[in-house]
């Protein structure tokens, strides 16, 4: 029988990326904010009842990570209570959830790569929303895969660190990056293929990034040595590593951001790419 498939978030970075993976694995409902807004609970009902999918997918979220600060009830509503709804309409189905969840639900303060079984303790409103979210899917006993990432960059979706790093290449000699937040830069097509291999996996949560860590002083200067092999006309001489407190923004980052791939790497079947590797890969087809 033909797996029927219900994508949320489907014009997001990791939504973007899926949406031609799926197609090649059942039949694939691609549904974007337009036409789902995840604030409308009776239509995230409605919609689901009427699909009936087998697979539900979400890949929506509130992600503004500094604005969160101040539209607490708007991050709550979209990354707790619907993906709590999802699951529940899941669960009535008999289907498969899969969600994404985030490493800001840490708080940082570890020095070794967080495993999915270790205290969580978000330091902002983005990550309690995401941690309420992962709760309330928890709750509902639906099957369920939770797969928290981290340092999201791809080739679509609307902002993201490398899409910002190569426009302000272009326009300044010098710039400042934090070096004292660390984690693991992660392609969202990298998100997506894992997302298709792990359909079948036992529900719970699972850590996936690319592999290796770097701070931000590093991505940015990895994505600009990358971008300059391939062409792109940067005027950037100098990149300048500062620490967070000369940089302040409106929510707290945690400082240690790495995720163990140890739970993720037997169901997979594969070891995650090296960040560099997907970096290049990705400012490939950007750029050319
Ligand atoms: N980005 C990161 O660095 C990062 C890090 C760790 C984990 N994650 C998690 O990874 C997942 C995918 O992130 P991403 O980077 O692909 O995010 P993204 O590019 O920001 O995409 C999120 C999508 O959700 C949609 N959305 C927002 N509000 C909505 C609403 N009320 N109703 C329906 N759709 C709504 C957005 O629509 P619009 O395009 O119309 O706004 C967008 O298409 C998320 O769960 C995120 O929390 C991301």
């Amino acid at each position: 029988m033909t797996q029927s498939i219900l994508l949320i978030g489907a014009n997001g970075q990791v939504g973007r990326e899926l949406q031609p993976l799926l197609t090649s694995l059942g039949n694939l409902t691609s549904i974007s904010r337009e036409e789902l807004d995840l604030t409308q609970s009776q239509k995230i009902r409605e919609l689901i009842r009427e699909i009936k999918p087998h697979y539900i997918i979400n890949a929506a979220a509130y992600t503004a990570v500094d604005k969160a600060e101040t539209e607490s009830d708007l991050a709550f509503a979209i990354n707790a209570t619907a993906p709590g709804i999802l699951a529940e309409e899941a669960k009535n189905l008999d289907a498969t959830l899969i969600h994404i969840s985030t490493d800001y639900v840490f708080d940082g303060t570890k020095n070794t790569p967080y495993l999915e079984t270790d205290h969580t303790n978000p330091i902002g409103v983005y990550g309690k929303s995401k941690l309420a979210g992962e709760q309330s899917i928890l709750e509902t006993d639906a099957n369920a895969i939770i797969l928290r990432t981290a340092w999201v960059y791809g080739v679509h979706g609307k902002v993201n660190f490398v899409k910002t790093m190569l426009r302000l290449g272009k326009e300044r000699e010098q710039l400042k990056v934090v070096v004292d937040q660390v984690g693991s830069p992660t392609w969202a097509a990298d998100i997506a293929t894992a997302i298709t291999s792990l359909l079948h996996s036992p529900g719970g949560i699972y850590h996936f990034t690319n592999s290796g860590v770097a701070s931000w002083f590093d991505f940015a200067k990895a994505i600009f040595a990358e971008a300059k092999l391939l062409g792109y006309p940067l005027a950037i001489r100098e990149v300048i590593p500062i620490i967070t407190a000369e940089y302040p923004t409106p929510a707290s980052r945690p400082a240690y951001s790495v995720l163990s791939d140890k739970k993720i790497t037997p169901q997979l079947g594969y070891t995650p790419s090296y960040w560099r590797d997907s970096l290049n890969l990705m400012l490939k087809q950007s750029l050319s």
